[in-house]
């Protein structure tokens, strides 16, 4: 058996990774002293923004890898400036035993790395990959581990470390083998980055108006359910509910409570009544009362489907206030409501965090059965027509700043105070205050008090970093907020979290995430992915450039159909490895299964980045130590078919490339006769 040397078995790491950036920052009270004990996966990571050799600022956080793509022009964080930076990624590398590895990189800038105090490699390149350097020894367990990175003085900044030994050529370093002792700034840059991610989830800035929404971080032009046509798709007692306080309904709730004092009831009614007035088409009544039937299918799509990955089970008590309960979808949907809602959930909310299951007509109506089934029934309250009280309701939103966030073409006639007047001294009291009674103008968002010294920590900034894009950091953030990782990594399957950003091109994730791709990559998998439109574009190219790899895939010299010949000849059985025995190649299907599922090859081509297929064909079990996929060539890179190429194994699996870009217009492999 082949020696499992540090092997990358990832699975679980990365997300485990992800989660323990998620737990920090949502517990951020908590002392971080315990954590020197341990160490704790990824490197500390110090970025400088430089003036000459001057160091202006600094910023400090936690990556997985030595992986950074930064545009020229761009920022390397949401805290520092644009123009000239230096990186440092400090911790350990470890070995499961003492040998020797070999470092290069892909690189545009200056590098230079020392293990256990030894220079290791010292190169200055532009955009291209390093010769490997001397074999260094790494002892049995920890190592410890300086890479200093210089953006380049022209083009993109990027670098990617490989390694590589006797055992396996250049790839990644392994994530587990990459871990850090925590450091004191940790904790205060870790505050900041939370605290500027809670002021865009919040929305501070559609009231305390700072930069131009279209010019920083995207979060900056996220909107609210709109209000046109409200009335005709929610229940009035319901909202009245809501609005007299929405975290009691929903934990989760990012709209803050905006009624107060002896007539905040009245108030959320009278409001309540004026949007219940807003009328629009109705939805289609449901056609008949479900059935058990009904209600047992629509239980099983549930399960399918894995709504629980972000919802709470409907009729069980089980309550994880991060989860979404379903108890009163009765009284909050108008008949007919629920359906439309779950066929098209960005339909009136573009950056809802409820994803679109592509559901058919038939699929919702089951879910609904199944969903109202559970649900508390309605109190039998009709919303007030009398035309005061609506009128009154109308002047209370125009008034109290909803239309600050939630559309609807009548006049706002709210105003406070701009960001810019919001000096740090002022975040203890407002809508930061820690006792609500009193603040009878100011909005309650209930922070807990980490939220709260998260908000002001960001206060204190010069709170530039609101105009500053960085896609890493949104998907990061995202992801985390969206929770990708409690399905993906949880479920049997599903393809781990942590190899998307490496091994997708950004435009095909882009499409497949915002619900455009028309196909399922993995037809035997009876769970889908479900669309998150609006982050889309933004999740594709955060994981890409994540991953040091370009947002953009570089465009690739035509097909060569000489080495498309060759290609076709070695997928087949007919004197090739018989890749058609898993895969199946566009419309000719996989030919004996066996539970082993490849996914169709005319797809790849489109999906994968280059390096990554070569990787992954080369040797499976290097980026995934269960996989079925056979490993077809030798470490040292030899091809048991001797025909082709001389047996030369990064020539077939190029071949092979080349027939794989045909995509759909792959013609099938030759068969046996
Ligand atoms: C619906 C609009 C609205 C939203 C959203 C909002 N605020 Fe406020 N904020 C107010 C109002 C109204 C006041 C009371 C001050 C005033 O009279 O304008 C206030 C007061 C404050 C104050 C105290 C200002 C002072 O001078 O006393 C701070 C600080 C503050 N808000 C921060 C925030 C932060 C941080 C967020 C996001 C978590 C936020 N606000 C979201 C409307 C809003
Ligand atoms: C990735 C997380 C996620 C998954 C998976 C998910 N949902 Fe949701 N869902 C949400 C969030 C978040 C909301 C709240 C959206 C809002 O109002 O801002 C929501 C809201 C809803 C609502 C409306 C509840 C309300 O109070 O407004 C229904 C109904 C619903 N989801 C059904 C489902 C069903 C059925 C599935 C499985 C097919 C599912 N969801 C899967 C995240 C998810
Ligand atoms: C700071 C932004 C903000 C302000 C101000 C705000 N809301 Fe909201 N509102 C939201 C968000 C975001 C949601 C979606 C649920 C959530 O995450 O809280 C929402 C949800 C709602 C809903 C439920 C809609 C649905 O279909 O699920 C109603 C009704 C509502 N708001 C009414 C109001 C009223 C009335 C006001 C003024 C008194 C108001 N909102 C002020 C952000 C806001
Ligand atoms: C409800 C569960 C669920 C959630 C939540 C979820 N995914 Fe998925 N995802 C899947 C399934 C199932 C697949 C495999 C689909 C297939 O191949 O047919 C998948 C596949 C993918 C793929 C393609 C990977 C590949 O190798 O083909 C990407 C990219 C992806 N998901 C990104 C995300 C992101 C980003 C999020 C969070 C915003 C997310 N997913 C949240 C279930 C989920
Ligand atoms: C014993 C079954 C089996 C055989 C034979 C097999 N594969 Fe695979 N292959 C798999 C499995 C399983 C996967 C992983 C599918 C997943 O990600 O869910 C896979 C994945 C792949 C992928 C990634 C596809 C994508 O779009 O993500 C490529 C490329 C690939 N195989 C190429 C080949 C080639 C080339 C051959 C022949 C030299 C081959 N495979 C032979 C089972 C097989």
């Amino acid at each position: 058996m082949r020696k499992r040397l540090c092997q990358p078995h990832q699975k679980g790491l990365r997300t485990a990774f992800f989660l323990a950036v998620a737990v920090a920052s949502v517990v951020f009270n908590l002392p971080t002293a315990h954590a020197a004990d341990k160490p704790e996966p990824g490197l500390v990571v110090t970025f400088a923004a430089l003036a000459g050799d001057t160091v202006k600022a600094t910023d400090v956080t936690v990556l997985p890898n030595v992986w950074l793509y930064v545009p020229v022009g761009k920022p390397p964080t949401p805290f520092l400036p644009a123009g000239k930076f230096s990186v440092e990624w400090a911790g350990f590398v470890s070995s499961e035993i003492r040998d020797n590895y070999t470092f290069q990189a892909e690189l545009n800038g200056t590098l230079k790395l020392e293990i256990n105090g030894a220079a290791a490699l010292d190169v200055s390149v532009k955009a291209t990959n390093t010769a490997p350097s001397k074999p260094v020894r790494l002892n049995k367990g920890t190592n410890a581990f300086r890479l200093h990175y210089t953006s380049p003085a022209e083009g993109d900044a990027f670098v990617r470390l490989l390694w590589s030994s006797r055992e396996f050529g250049p790839e990644p370093v392994a994530l587990n083998a990459l871990t850090h002792d925590t450091v004191p700034e940790l904790q205060k840059a870790g505050q900041l980055r939370f605290g500027r991610a809670l002021f865009v989830e919040f929305r501070c800035a559609k009231c305390h108006a700072g930069p131009a929404p279209d010019a920083g971080i995207p979060e900056l032009t996220v909107d609210a359910p709109a209000f046109e046509g409200l009335g005709s798709r929610r229940n009035y007692h319901w909202m009245a509910r809501w609005i007299a306080d929405p975290k009691s309904m929903r934990s989760t709730a990012r709209m803050p409570k905006l009624v107060h004092g002896p007539k905040a009831k009245d108030d959320a009614e009278a409001i309540a009544a004026f949007l219940a007035s807003l009328k629009s088409d109705p939805a289609p009544k449901d056609a008949k009362e479900a059935g058990a039937e009904q209600i047992e299918a629509g239980r099983k799509l549930f399960e399918t489907l894995h709504c629980i990955a972000c919802h709470n089970t409907p009729g069980t008590t089980e309550n994880d206030p991060q989860k979404v309960s379903f108890n009163h979808v009765r009284e909050k949907f108008a008949p007919g409501g629920l359906v439309k809602f779950l066929l098209k959930p960005e339909e009136d909310y573009a950056w809802i965090q409820m994803p679109n299951f592509k559901l058919t007509v038939d699929e919702a109506a089951r879910l609904a059965a199944f969903l109202e089934s559970a649900a508390d029934k309605p109190e039998d309250v009709s919303a007030p027509t009398a035309v005061a009280v609506v009128e009154r309701g109308k002047k209370l939103a125009q008034t109290t700043g909803c239309l600050n966030c939630h559309t609807l073409k009548i006049e706002s006639q709210f105003k406070t105070k701009s960001l810019a007047d919001l000096t740090p001294d002022k975040w203890r009291q407002g809508c930061l205050a820690e006792n609500a009674d009193g603040q009878a103008k100011a909005p309650q968002f209930n922070f807990a008090s980490s939220e709260r010294e998260a908000l002001r920590a960001f206060a204190a900034t010069d709170r530039a970093s609101l105009a500053r894009h960085v896609p890493a950091e949104f998907a990061e953030r995202q992801s985390r907020i969206l929770r990708c990782a409690e399905c993906h990594g949880k479920f049997e399957g599903f393809p781990p979290f942590e190899a998307i950003g490496g091994k997708l091109k950004p435009e095909w994730m882009k499409a497949f995430i915002g619900g455009e791709v028309a196909y399922k990559p993995r037809p035997w998998i009876e769970a889908r992915m479900p669309a998150f439109s609006r982050y889309a574009e933004g999740l594709a190219i955060g994981l890409t450039e994540e991953n040091g790899l370009p947002p953009r895939t570089p465009a690739e010299p035509s097909i060569d159909m000489e080495a498309v010949k060759t290609g076709r000849k070695l997928v087949s059985a007919n004197g090739g490895f018989f890749c058609a025995s898993c895969h199946a190649v566009g419309s000719m299907a996989a030919m004996q299964v066996f539970e082993s599922n490849g996914i169709n090859l005319a797809y790849t081509g489109a999906r994968l980045q280059k390096e990554h297929y070569h990787r992954w064909v080369r040797n499976p079990l290097r980026l995934d130590p269960a996989s079925k996929m056979p490993v077809y060539f030798d470490a040292e890179g030899r091809s048991p078919l001797t025909d082709y190429f001389n047996g030369d194994a990064e020539k077939q699996i190029e071949a092979i490339w080349q027939y794989i870009r045909l995509g759909d217009k792959m013609p099938p492999p030759v068969e046996p006769q």
